[in-house]
């Protein structure tokens, strides 16, 4: 079984997928890791842990149309069994998604549906929200918008800032994520025409 990881940023998603992989924990092989950002500090993860790894920057494209095709392209050549997006901040259009629905998923920073896009943890406070957590989903064409695998909770604590919800949530994250590429790896979770589909032993 093999999986691609797509990055932007510091790649601790990443890092928790590369350790289950290395513990036993995910049944599959890392094959590669692409990065929009030359930059990304999960590209020196990557690298540490022998994943072979490419950038594609965004900035070399004149129309998204033709990034996420050289991008799927790319991916192609890499026959992943899954793309994992880990931090990946590129929204891909509808024929990227197409292209490889049911092999694609995403990990949020909320319990979906709730705060789809961006400044979650800020958004999550100022509604007085007493929880908030991450959600593992396949990607739909629709932002944050597609069908959810799994999700995990974090309380709100009254004197929580957005730094320090955003760490509780991503020290969440990083058990949620190994765990649902491992059931998907292992065959237990696919997406069917209904949504979701899992073998009833999922917690
Ligand atoms: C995570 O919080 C994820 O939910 C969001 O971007 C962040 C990525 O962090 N989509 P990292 O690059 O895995 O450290």
């Amino acid at each position: 079984f093999r999986i691609a990881v797509l990055i932007s940023g510091s790649g601790t998603n990443l890092q928790a997928i590369i350790d289950a992989v290395q513990a036993g924990r995910i049944a599959a092989h890392v094959g590669r890791v692409i990065s929009n950002r030359p930059d990304a500090g999960g590209l020196e993860r990557a690298a540490a842990a022998g994943i072979a790894t490419e950038v594609i920057d965004h900035r070399d494209f004149e129309r998204r149309e033709a990034y996420d095709q050289a991008l799927a392209d790319r991916l192609e050549a890499a026959r992943p069994d899954l793309i994992v997006l880990a931090g990946f901040m590129r929204i891909l259009g509808a024929a990227f998604v197409a292209r490889f629905t049911g092999r694609l998923i995403n990990i949020h920073p909320s319990l979906l549906p709730a705060y789809r896009g961006l400044h979650t943890h800020e958004r999550a406070i100022a509604a007085g929200e007493r929880q908030h957590g991450c959600s593992v989903h396949y990607v739909i064409p629709e932002l944050d918008a597609g069908p959810v695998i799994a999700q995990a909770a974090v309380p709100i604590h009254p004197d929580d800032d957005a730094a320090r919800l955003a760490q509780r949530v991503q020290a969440m994250e990083h058990v949620l994520y190994p765990q649902v590429v491992g059931w998907i790896a292992d065959g237990r979770v696919q997406l069917g025409d209904g949504g979701v589909r899992h073998d009833g032993r999922i917690p």
